[in-house]
């Protein structure tokens, strides 16, 4: 336990079972995190390497043709239509934004920051490190009856979502938008995912069609209006750019300058060739096509290799994991899932819901996935 009361780092606990899976004759298969292996496609590249002469300070709030960027591909990708480059604003990828997100928006003891009850660790962690109250919460309705005093000032969404790949449809989200402006309450959704919807397409389409995973700003979720609405997006995964932090925050105009000002002071900058790195990356959808063709490959595989290992996949519609039990303790899979040289994720990093389920990340090489697969067909 440390500052804030944060909770020991989930993965360092997985060193037991790392060891065992490493002693497998094969080697360790390490499917435990979701960080892309696969080069950086070379225009981004390019992009970021003709932006190293860099003797000044960058923008807080980024350039404005990467914020008209970040508009466009909003447009062209996600149907949201008239996003202010105003309400644009990059980040260092956007786990810091996770964290920090309640701080920025001068949330502290006293507030509540709720979000899913299965979840990425970092919204409870971000709740922590301003001093409010963090609420895990399965739906609106376990909040029970609000009132504008008891409501959470910040609600966090993330669809698809890390761990179980669950999509929230354009109904669900605008009931809660609905809901939460009522109350008062804003909303922040992490959609780092929406590229990688695997819900019935070939191929072929996913170049010149969006993905149909809905995003919180889509006007058909707002009513065309932005207002206590944000949305963090990071180019992650789906550009395989993980190292070099490149993500943005974008949505309501008046919420995305406090949290700039705050940003201003501290020094939150992204990096000169970073920023141009970004512009190029949303500028071009063929390296996302890409990159999606050769995850839905090797999602197949090892989804048809998890089951007949006798593993139950539970949603996983889009993004880069399958969410799988067992009907038993998640460590006990793990150690199962170990024995084959295979490390993955523990349900319970994400919630006492997830602790029978482990997640398992599809970020292995063509040649990892295909050995996992092999070792545990041969089960
Ligand atoms: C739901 C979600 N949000 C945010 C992040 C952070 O992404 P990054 O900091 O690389 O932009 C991740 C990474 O795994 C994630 O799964």
């Amino acid at each position: 336990m440390s500052l804030r009361s944060l909770p020991d780092f989930p993965w360092d606990s997985l060193a037991p079972i790392k060891a065992r899976a490493s002693s497998h004759a094969g080697g360790l298969i390490d499917l435990s995190i979701g960080t892309p292996v696969d080069p950086t496609p070379q225009i981004i590249q390019d992009a970021l390497c003709a932006a190293a002469d860099a003797p000044g300070y960058p923008q807080t709030h980024g350039t404005p043709d990467l914020r008209e960027a970040v508009a466009v591909w909003f447009e062209a990708r996600r149907g949201v239509r008239h996003l202010d480059p105003a309400g644009v604003m990059p980040t260092i990828g956007s786990k810091e934004l996770v964290a920090w997100l309640p701080t920025l928006l001068d949330l502290g003891p006293g507030d509540v920051v709720a979000f899913p009850r299965v979840a990425y660790p970092t919204y409870d962690v971000g709740a922590r490190l301003a001093g409010a109250t963090p609420l895990a919460v399965d739906a609106l309705t376990s909040l029970g009856p609000v009132t504008s005093k008891t409501a959470p000032k910040l609600l966090w969404l993330n669809t698809p979502g890390n761990p179980n790949g669950k999509v929230l449809g354009v109904d669900h989200l605008r009931k809660v938008v609905e809901w939460a402006r009522r109350h008062g309450v804003i909303v922040a959704s992490d959609e780092c995912y929406a590229e990688l919807d695997w819900r019935d397409r070939s191929v072929g389409d996913w170049r010149h069609e969006p993905p149909t995973t809905p995003s919180l700003l889509d006007p058909r979720v707002t009513g065309g209006t932005m207002d206590g609405m944000l949305v963090c997006y990071s180019l992650s995964k789906q550009s395989n750019l993980a190292g070099y932090r490149a993500a943005f925050l974008a949505g309501d105009p008046a919420l995305v300058q406090r949290v700039l000002e705050v940003r201003k002071h501290a020094g939150f900058m992204v990096p000169w060739p970073v920023q141009r790195a970004l512009v190029a990356a949303l500028a071009d959808p063929d390296h996302v096509a890409e990159i999606k063709a050769r995850y839905a490959v090797r999602r197949a595989t090892l989804l048809s290799a998890v089951e007949s290992f006798g593993l139950r996949v539970d949603d996983s519609e889009a993004g880069l994991y399958l969410w799988a039990t067992a009907g038993e303790d998640c460590w006990v899979t793990l150690n199962r899932l170990a024995d084959k040289g295979i490390l993955a994720a523990a349900g319970a990093f994400y919630g006492p819901t997830g602790a029978q389920h482990v997640r398992i990340a599809l970020t292995g090489t063509d040649a990892q996935i295909a050995d996992a697969a092999g070792r545990l067909a041969g089960a």
